[in-house]
This record gives structure tokens, sequence and C-alpha cells, in this order.
């Protein structure tokens, strides 16, 4: 679904990422593993447009991606939920749902995506008037991922969805990016802090050093690697 190769990516005269190659297959999970200041986010901000690759490519569904600006991106079904959530803290729920499909084309089927985001996240569809800066932690996690399925959304990439939540809610959330994936064949590119938690609902897991790739594989196999238990798993 989503093929990176040999992407390379400054910030000024610092290298973030350096050659990265690899891939998201349909219908799957992939975790980003990786150290802060790894180059997880940039991944995700280049892959989402708002990055520029020096050199690389980005190809999504077979077309070429990079270069193109962040809505365009959108627009063809590749949704960042970016870290830090940018939940438009002065709208209410409904409005800030709205504005997710706001660029969307096909329109047919946005009434049943809402009511799925409801389903799955009942706490948002009992909020919908309330201002979105005075939801949770979680919540507006929830909202955010909400959003992202309104656009229309085949591909999600989430950077640290657990990043300040309560333990009992990032199960929650966890369990609907799973369910969204299995149910609707969603694709997931997932950043996270909680690596014990992002390798148990993931894949393929690549994990990410200094701006490269150094290690790849089943994410199953890669729990029991030393290395990935000693540097990321805390064993
Ligand atoms: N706007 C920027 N300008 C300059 N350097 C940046 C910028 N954004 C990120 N960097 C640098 O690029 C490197 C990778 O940062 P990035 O945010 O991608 O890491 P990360 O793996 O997401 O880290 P974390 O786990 O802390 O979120 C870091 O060394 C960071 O300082
Ligand atoms: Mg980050």
């Amino acid at each position: 679904m989503l093929k990176i190769q040999d992407l390379n990516v400054f910030y000024g005269s610092i290298q973030a990422l350096h050659g990265l190659s690899f891939e998201v297959p349909v219908g799957k999970i992939v975790t980003l593993v990786g150290a802060n200041g790894a180059g997880k986010s940039t991944v995700l901000r280049t892959i989402s447009g708002l990055n520029r690759p020096t050199t690389g490519s980005i190809q999504f569904e077979g077309k070429e991606i990079s270069g193109l600006p962040p809505h365009r991106i959108v627009e063809r079904g590749l949704a960042h939920v970016p870290e830090g959530r940018m939940i438009f803290l002065n709208l209410s729920v409904h409005e800030n749902l709205k504005m997710g499909a706001y660029r969307r084309r096909d329109r047919t089927h946005l009434s049943e995506d809402q009511e799925y985001i409801y389903s799955i996240f009942p706490r948002i569809a009992e909020r919908l008037t309330q201002q979105a800066g005075t939801l949770s932690g979680g919540e507006q996690q929830m909202l955010a991922i909400g959003r992202a399925i309104m656009s229309g959304a085949k591909m999600f990439m989430l950077d640290e969805p657990s990043l300040g939540i309560a333990p009992i809610l990032v199960e929650t959330i966890f369990q609907r990016l799973v369910e969204l994936n299995e149910r609707r064949g969603s694709t997931i590119l997932l950043v996270e802090q909680n690596a014990n938690l992002a390798l148990q609902v993931s894949h393929l897991a690549c994990v990410l050093e200094s701006g490269r790739l150094t290690l790849s594989g089943k994410s199953a196999e890669l729990s029991e690697n030393s290395q990935v238990r000693k540097a990321y798993l805390g064993h």
C-alpha cells in the first residue's frame, strides 16, 4: 500500500533520515519503534507532506506522493493523526468531525462512517456539542482518530496515540485501532513509545535508530529479539 524508498530528510544541515526504505503492506498494522529523536515523527510528517524529502520516493497505492501538498495526500486516502493530536480546541466535537470530512470527495459513506465512529467511541457520541478543548486527553485522541476516519482514509498514520493518556483509555484506543484494521481492513502505520503494546497489536515492525532502519520483521519475532527486548521492552 505504501512503499518508501531511500528517503533522505534534512532539517537545515542536520540529517534526520538516512536512506530509509520500508513498506506497509495493505491491510497490515506496522509499528515504527525507536528511541526519542530517532526520527519516527519525521517519517510520518514526510509521508503526509509536512516535510519534504531531499531525495527518495514515497509511493501510495503505486503512485508517487512525495512533493504533493498535505491536503492532496489526505484526499488520496492517507490520514495522519499527529503527535499532540492537533484538534481544533475552540470548536465543538461535532464541528471537529465535520472538518475531517471537509475535503472528502466521495460522500456516500459519510453518515455510515459517522455512525461507525459513534459505535467505537460512544464517549464521543455523548459529547458532540462539547468544546473539544474541554475533552480529556484520551477523549481528544479518540476525536482525532474519529476525524481521520471522517476523511474517508484507507490508511492511517498515528503518532504516539498513548501519549499522556490513562492506561485504561490507552487499552480502549488500541482495541479500536485493531478493530479498524480487522473489521474495515484499514492499513495502519503506528508510532508508539509503548513498544510492548505496539508490538502486541501490530503485524510487522521496523526499528529506527538515528534515522536509519536497523531491524524489521514480524512484530512477534521482534518481541523475542534480545536487542529489541533490551533496548525497547525493558527486559
Ligand atoms: N523542525 C525541526 N528542526 C530541526 N530539527 C528537528 C525538527 N524536527 C525534528 N528535528 C530533529 O530531528 C530528529 C528526529 O526527530 P523526530 O521528532 O522525528 O524524532 P522522534 O523519533 O519522533 O522522537 P520522539 O520519540 O521524541 O517523538 C531529532 O534529532 C530532532 O531534534
Ligand atoms: Mg515523535
